[in-house]
């Protein structure tokens, strides 16, 4: 098997996997792009085809091919390797039932459950019930339930038990797992039991749990309308766009997503037509689904309650999607209840109203605006408190100046006076956010110098760094061991390969190294300045080391002048003096520009 993990890694070149997935940009030997794993403007995450490794400097996310399906795609290590090994056309030996993992025979179970709940909805008697509910009272048509790939659990505590028990063979400890049930007696309790069931599928298609509806009936209320899986090792409630997995093609051709609210709002939205629609599942929508999204699209129409703008958490929400560099509009429904309601009585009115979706200020601004009357003084009190955090949100100045004179029209008073507001919320978010702890922490010059001397040799000019006169400069632990490892390396080797030596690193050892030849901070800007500022780099270090010198210099000074040993005390003040002009002269010759000798 580790063979075979090798060959699939040789086969595979982590610049076109990632760049298949994420836009890169050559920068030096490695390329860029902006990371996947955090949000952020400029790009700190970083790919280099000779280590083929990547490394993002923002979050510190980093790994191998395998590494990046599994974080950016959550695929199992496994699952990863068969896809790979597929990619570049390995054969793998078949791997026997016992090895797949559990999150792969959870998604086996779940898509076998998805087929029986799919199958007794259009084949039993007690289907029909449920199947005419959805035909019905639903307006849905039976494509359409195809597609969603709907069904029903039927409420008998053997139904499931015959079928993935005894006829699939499967451990119900793996059933429980799944979060389908549990067993009770001698029968298996289906949590969903007596309702008509939504497969959820996670983008790549797999079932990772189940959402189960009541049907209309005389018990209807005494229970919850919803029930979804519980959290699973394959099912994270915030992760999930329900629909993504039909839909993703053509957000992505459209570049826009109509997010929804319901499994029914997204499912009749895609029958009126609208093919690009992915619902949240009720809750505010999370920055891991405003991530996936934003892999599929740069805009956003938001089609939800309107409770958004009153509620907190989904204010954040969409907060959170517009710094992700989406574009957020918000589309209002009038009178009708939501989508499945729009979609279904007035599919033209509907599509109308996404079409005439507003800016997400102009929706956040004009829903305060609504609730209070803007002509009383208590009104404009109120209004102003709620108002002044959202514009205060905006970080586009010239934005924020548009929406700063529009509601200043609308209250009827001075422009100077809502920015006063804007700028005291300023200053109160400030206070509120106390001392951030920084990325990371600052470096010290030494080691600053030190990384970038073993970045410039191990980038573009491994000879110098065996240079005795320029290995003696190195100090600081990790550069120290680095350089050491390099040296023995050197030995055995006549030839440099960065990936060879690379590996050949002790496990600790390698991120720091990583550093060294990835990050962009250390990259220059072409090649004749290489020696330039390799030179420089020397220089630098030349004068620290000088600096510490004299500075244990100057120790010894105080402390023999405390102990008047008067002949010492003579010894150290002549070095001092040397050293004293040796660093005068090395800081002239910086300024003159004459810093390429490596000998002084
Ligand atoms: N929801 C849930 N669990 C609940 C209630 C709601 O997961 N107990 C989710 C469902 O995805 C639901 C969505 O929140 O579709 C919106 O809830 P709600 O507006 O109450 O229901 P509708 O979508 O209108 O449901 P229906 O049209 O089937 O009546
Ligand atoms: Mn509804």
């Amino acid at each position: 098997m580790a063979d075979q993990i090798e060959e699939v890694k040789g086969k595979t070149d982590i610049v076109s996997l990632i760049g298949e997935y994420i836009e890169i940009k050559k920068a030096g030997r490695n390329f860029k792009a902006v990371c996947p794993f955090h949000s952020e403007k400029t790009p700190s995450f970083m790919i280099s085809p000779e280590l083929q490794i990547y490394k993002c400097f923002g979050c510190q996310e980093k790994g191998d091919v395998f590494a990046f399906l599994q974080a950016y795609e959550g695929m199992e290590f496994g699952e990863a390797l068969k896809f790979l090994a597929d990619r570049a056309g390995v054969k793998l030996q078949s791997i026997s039932r016992t090895d797949t993992s559990e999150k792969e025979k959870i998604i086996e179970i779940n898509n076998l459950t998805s087929r029986f709940y799919q199958y007794l909805l259009f084949n039993s008697s007690f289907g029909k019930i449920a199947l005419n509910y959805l035909l019905k009272e639903r307006g849905l048509k039976p494509t359409t339930i195809k597609e969603f790939g709907l069904g029903f659990s039927p409420d008998s505590p053997l139904a499931l038990k015959k079928f993935l028990i005894e006829k699939k063979k499967f451990d119900p400890r793996d059933i429980e797992k799944a979060g389908i049930g549990y067993p009770k007696g001698g029968y298996f309790i289906d949590r969903l039991r007596g309702r008509v069931i939504f497969p959820l599928l996670d983008h790549r298609g797999n079932t990772v749990g189940f959402a189960g509806r009541v049907l209309p009936g005389p018990n209807e209320n005494e229970t919850a309308k919803y029930i979804n899986t519980p959290e699973t090792p394959v099912y994270h409630k915030g992760n999930l766009l329900y629909g993504l997995n039909l839909t993703r093609g053509n957000i992505k051709k459209k570049d826009i997503a109509i997010v929804v609210e319901g499994e029914l709002d997204a499912i009749s939205s895609w029958q009126a037509g609208v093919k690009n629609v992915v619902a949240i599942k009720g809750s505010a929508i999370t920055e891991d689904q405003v991530r996936l999204l934003s892999r599929f699209c740069k805009k956003v129409i938001l089609c939800l309650d309107s409770d958004i703008a009153g509620d907190a958490a989904a204010r954040r929400g969409v907060i959170t999607a517009q710094d992700q560099g989406l574009e957020v509009k918000v589309a209002r429904l009038k009178e009708y209840k939501d989508p499945d309601d729009a979609a279904r009585k007035n599919p033209g009115g509907y599509k109308e109203s996404l079409i005439n979706a507003v800016g997400i200020w102009d929706f956040l601004i004009d829903s305060v605006f609504e609730r209070f009357n803007a002509k009383s003084g208590e009104g404009k009190a109120k209004i102003s408190k709620e108002v002044v955090p959202v514009l205060s949100l905006i970080s586009d100045k010239i934005v924020q100046d548009h929406y700063v004179n529009l509601v200043a029209k609308r209250l009827d008073v001075s422009n100077e006076a809502v920015l006063e507001q804007i700028q005291k919320q300023g200053k109160k978010e400030e206070k509120d956010e106390g001392s951030k702890v920084p990325f990371s922490e600052r470096k010290e010059r030494r080691e600053l110098l030190e990384e970038r001397l073993l970045s410039l040799g191990f980038r573009y000019d491994p000879e110098i760094l065996l240079k005795k006169t320029v290995s003696d400069l190195v100090k600081t632990p990790l550069s120290k061991r680095i350089l050491d490892e390099y040296l023995t390396y050197s030995q055995k080797n006549t030839k440099f390969n960065l990936s060879k030596f690379g590996e050949s690193l002790p496990k600790e050892l390698f991120d720091g190294f990583a550093w060294m030849v990835l990050s962009e901070e250390l990259e220059i800007g072409g090649p004749d300045e290489i020696p330039i500022e390799t030179g420089a780099v020397l220089h630098g270090l030349k004068i620290l080391s000088l600096k510490e010198k004299l500075l244990g210099l100057s120790e010894n000074i105080k402390k023999f002048e405390g102990e008047e040993e008067k002949e010492k005390l003579l010894k150290v003040k002549e070095e001092f003096k040397n050293l004293t002009e040796k660093l005068h002269s090395l800081e002239e010759k910086a300024k003159q520009g004459i810093i390429l000798d490596d000998d002084a």
